[in-house]
């Protein structure tokens, strides 16, 4: 099988990449959202809601208002108007909270933004914040763990704003079950957890006469821009969003949030620029967070391992006021072969913050579940977890009724279980030891989907020698800087440091989403194209330009290749750097665009497209000083063509890192009583440290997928977190015998 470390390439895209903006991040010359400084700029902090249900009845800010450096305390009644916004076509004006913040006295949950603090330092508003005094009339909040799908869900419009497949049904599961000669039916539930980059949400907002300036740590500037702009009843030009540096979101960054809205509108009101940074207990309220979920997932099955069943019913928490969709099902439908299969899905409304896509929403909860129970089923059947998996590869997308444009998924398992060492795993509980510590192998696969949003992108290139290629998507962390580069460098010929790569600014054409890992996949034919009439424009100056050694050649038989356009029947000797040929010209550049469309949630799709993957994970057991660690991970994905190895196993390394945390420690939990995030720090929301990593084996295949672009690069930022948490609690109970369903594991589920 080809795998990457087999082809090395001398082109740029496949090559091992430094990223380019790396020497300006380790030297601070990159500018995160917090880092811009403005001549006036007043700090806004927020005032909590201090319960999470009921509503605000007396709020006295008298106090507040008198304190030095005080310049306003904005609430329900002079912060002005905010409209709602209302999803449009693509990806236009989305967000989770749908309610402007102060529209109403009523509060949802707890840290729910009611007034907002603007002085001249972050301490005086902060103090001021903390002066306001609320009289609530409170309810007993509903933070119920436990699950029971309400009875009159509202219409569920999602995030996304297409209706993805959300039930499925195909044979009859119920009856297939019934007499299914094997059965497995178990609950697993998973926790809320809260996203938590590095990075703090920050807004600086800017008015300069009508037009409304925004620094914000984005993952969506284009999408930003709308939902602003209809916030403040102003046209999308008027409005302008920067987001160059991210310190990485997973998610709590696609869509905006409500003190973004409330730093524009207390700039405006001052008419100085407004800074608003959230606090890190505010980064558990009011940003987002995976939702809990609760799936019951029944599994019938010959004894031979065939299944002949599969039912996944599942039903997560929301909040009162988001438009999330946990898609758990998304992968169910496809994964395994099985001709009964039904997949249904119910929501339970709680008085927390609004719930939110989190790296990997959807198959990351659910096939934590669909894929423990394949872990389970094997060892009832007696049956290597592998070989199940085997046994049920289907050779279509079962629930489509089309061909994977590219599944490759047994290979993967071949490779990663030789990598591991698989085949030396004896079944049995406890029955491998090294050095003092039992063993535990558990392996679980995963996949991801590949599609392409609508993509815009320019690219020049100028007298200099140098090219610039732009579009307003972002780098969260993930290389997007490099990939353009490599990208550009790829079309042009020229080396990376002679490209120059904007992004983060809607002043661009319009870039994807830095979402559903599919903004790679989706700039490739954009920047391919704007690339291509960019060169399409240089060949014809070279052709039309006085003097030019090219003038009155026919364009079509000019090559531009290496940096140099030459004539295809004189060879590459004779090339001309088109710097020279622009400066003949007196042209600075020749610039070209490029614009590809959307093929995501397209209904009636050729081919079925997905990245697959594997994990296989070791974990060790110390009964007598009840201690688990996770030592050896190899990780095995088929995603295409990876455009940057260095970065993409950074990825999937990445997502090993937050899936041991998934696995063994992350959780955010409500107090019942008030229904506060309790453990809203980064103390005690425990997460992976460098301590509980270990080394983690990265491999990836090398299909391309031309189905998906002409690269054939699929996205790799969220896989390597599906799957993972179900190869560890496999492992776990391959060491200890104890069957973990509710994550994460927690040591004292270990000594029973
Ligand atoms: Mo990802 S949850 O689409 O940032």
């Amino acid at each position: 099988m080809p795998t990457i470390q087999d082809t090395p390439t001398a082109s740029p895209v496949g090559r091992d990449t430094p990223r380019v903006d790396g020497p300006r991040k380790v030297s601070g010359l990159a500018q995160y959202t917090s880092d811009f400084h403005f001549p006036g700029t007043l700090y806004a902090v927020p005032v909590e809601a201090t319960i999470a249900s009921g509503r605000v009845v007396k709020l006295d800010t008298a106090a507040a208002e008198k304190m030095p450096g005080v310049r306003a305390i904005f609430h329900r009644e002079n912060i002005g108007k905010i409209f709602r916004s209302t999803a449009g076509p693509g990806f236009a004006g989305i967000c989770e909270e749908r309610r402007p913040p102060f529209e109403d006295n009523v509060v949802r949950y707890y840290g729910q933004y009611i007034a907002l603090a603007v002085a001249d330092t972050f301490e005086a508003a902060k103090a001021a914040a903390d002066a306001v005094r609320a009289t609530y009339a409170k309810d007993k909040p509903n933070v119920e763990t436990h699950l029971e799908a309400d009875s009159d869900p509202d219409a569920v419009i999602t995030t996304f704003g297409v209706r993805p497949r959300l039930d499925s049904q195909r044979g009859n599961a119920d009856a297939a079950f019934a007499s299914a000669p094997v059965k497995l039916d178990q609950t697993y539930v998973t926790p809320t957890e809260t996203h938590n980059p590095l990075e703090l949400h920050a807004t600086t907002a800017i008015w300069d006469g009508e037009m409304l300036t925004l620094y914000e740590s984005s993952q969506g500037v284009v999408n930003l821009r709308s939902v602003l702009a209809q916030m403040f009843g102003l046209p999308n030009e008027n409005v302008r969003v920067i987001s160059r540096f991210v310190g990485s979101g997973f998610g709590s960054k696609l869509w905006p949030w409500t003190h973004c809205p409330l730093a524009a509108a207390a700039a405006q009101k001052l008419g100085k620029p407004v800074k608003l940074v959230l606090s890190r207990k505010m980064m558990f309220q009011s940003v987002g967070h995976r939702p809990r979920t609760q799936q019951r997932v029944r599994l019938g099955a010959t004894p031979d391992g065939k299944l002949v069943s599969l039912q996944h019913d599942y039903i997560y928490q929301r909040s009162m006021l988001d438009a999330h969709h946990e898609d758990c099902g998304e992968a169910t439908p496809f994964q395994y072969s099985v001709p009964n299969l039904r997949v249904t899905f119910g929501r339970a409304k709680r008085n927390i913050g609004a719930t939110a896509d989190m790296r990997g929403p959807g198959r990351v909860t659910g096939l934590y579940a669909t894929e423990s129970a394949m872990n389970e089923l094997a060892d009832q059947l007696k049956i290597d977890p592998v070989r199940l998996r085997v046994i049920n590869e289907p050779k279509i997308d079962e629930s489509l009724g089309v061909p994977f444009s590219s599944r490759h998924l047994l290979e993967c398992f071949e490779l990663g279980a030789e990598k591991f060492g698989w085949s030396k795993r004896t079944p049995d509980v406890g029955s491998m030891k090294r050095d003092g510590l039992t063993l535990g192998w558990g392996m679980a696969g995963c996949s991801w989907v590949a599609a392409r949003f609508v993509s815009e992108a320019s690219v020049q290139l100028r007298d200099d020698g140098t090219a610039r290629v732009a579009s307003a998507t972002q780098d969260i962390g993930t290389g997007m800087y490099t990939v353009l580069a490599q990208l550009a460098s790829q079309k042009t010929g020229l080396p990376l440091d002679k490209i120059e790569v904007a992004l983060g600014d809607t002043s661009l054409p319009e870039g994807p989403l830095s979402g559903g890992s599919m903004a790679t996949e989706s700039v490739v034919p954009a920047v391919f194209a704007a690339a291509d009439s960019a060169i399409a424009s240089l060949l014809t100056v070279a052709a039309t330009t006085p003097g030019s050694p090219f003038e009155n050649r026919p364009p079509k038989d000019l090559i531009f290749e290496g940096g140099k356009v030459w004539v295809k029947a004189d060879g590459a000797a004779q090339g001309v750097p088109f710097g020279d040929l622009l400066r003949r010209a007196n042209l600075r550049l020749v610039s070209g665009s490029g614009r590809s469309e959307s093929t995501f949630g397209n209904p009636k799709p050729k081919f079925s497209t997905h990245s697959f993957g594997c994990h296989f994970v070791e974990v060790t057991w110390q009964p007598e000083i009840a201690r688990l660690r996770v030592s050896r991970v190899v990780s095995v994905m088929d995603a295409g063509r990876i455009i940057n190895p260095l970065a993409g196993r950074n990825q999937i390394e990445g997502s090993v890192v937050m899936g041991i945390g998934m696995a063994l420690f992350e959780h955010t939990s409500y107090d019942p009583q008030n229904g506060a995030p309790i453990n809203s720090n980064l103390a005690d929301y425990v997460m992976t440290v460098n301590a509980d990593t270990p080394p983690i084996e990265v491999h990836f295949l090398d299909y391309p997928d031309k189905e998906i672009n002409e690269v054939g690069a699929r996205g790799i930022g969220e896989i390597g977190l599906a799957g993972f948490a179900a190869a560890i609690t496999a492992a776990v109970h391959h060491a200890t015998g104890v069957r973990v369903r509710e994550l994460p594991v927690k040591i004292e589920n270990l000594l029973a």
